[in-house]
């Protein structure tokens, strides 16, 4: 099956992910608890203050990866600064006409699993959408995250597939009756604590998705001070 993670896209191509890609009313329902969560998340951090709110009255997030822009109107509409960036270029020139705007300063296709074109500590924080449960190495999680610590002040918010026996299972069990269905790296809390630490986080919080029947978690990352 081709993912958005490793097809190659074209303009057309993109235009069709995303009037397909949630479509289905289970993904129009995760699609929906997303973004839920992620509005909480940052009602939570702009009410904790700091830096990344109070310098010029908006943080600048990097949305790496863009996709097709999903996310941009729900962070443009919480009044921050938006950077758009991913692998594919079509997707990144999707998302910044989506929510074209003064506040979407720009964006730049990069695979972060070789760097990203942005200079130390520019961003607030960086924000990960359904990415690492594509990266199936741990060396491309942690490049992936130390880049992300490279270039983010505070810290990232970022989804991952928590491994649990029975999601794993229940995993291959779809994909022993649907082949086609991809491969999702699912990683155990204690992993992905060890490989944010590595790359100088801590995890603040981690919110499921939906509790004990879907293995998405969403985390907020801190970074480690280190004065
Ligand atoms: C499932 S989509 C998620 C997009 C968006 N965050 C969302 O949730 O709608 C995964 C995206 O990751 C991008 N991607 C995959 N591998 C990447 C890499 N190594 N570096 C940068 N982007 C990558 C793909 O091009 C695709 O747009």
């Amino acid at each position: 099956m081709s993912t958005s993670a490793n097809k190659t896209f074209d303009r057309p191509g993109v235009a069709d992910y995303e009037k397909r890609r949630y479509r289905g009313l289970d993904q129009r329902l995760v699609d929906f608890r997303e973004k839920r969560i992620l509005r909480r998340i940052l009602h939570g951090l702009k009410k904790e203050g700091g830096p990344a709110w109070e310098r010029d009255g908006a943080a600048l997030i990097l949305d790496a990866p863009c996709g097709y822009g999903r996310f941009s109107g729900l962070l443009l509409g919480e009044g921050v600064r938006l950077v758009s960036s991913d692998l594919a270029f079509p997707m990144v020139e999707r998302a910044v006409e989506k929510n074209e705007g003064p506040w979407h300063v720009g964006g730049a296709a990069a695979d972060f699993r070789r760097g990203l074109p942005f200079k130390p500590g520019v961003f607030d924080y960086v924000f990960s959408m359904r990415l690492f449960h594509h990266l199936h190495a741990v060396e491309d999680r942690e490049a992936v995250l130390r880049e992300f610590a490279r270039v983010a002040k505070e810290g990232v918010i970022l989804s991952f597939y928590r491994g649990k026996g029975i999601h794993a299972f229940q995993r291959k069990l779809r994909r022993l009756f649907k082949r086609t269905q991809r491969t999702i790296k699912m990683v155990p809390r204690a992993t992905f604590e060890k490989e944010a630490a590595a790359a100088g986080f801590t995890i603040e919080r981690v919110v499921p998705l939906f509790r004990g029947i879907h293995a998405q978690h969403i985390a907020v990352l801190k970074k480690v001070s280190r004065g």
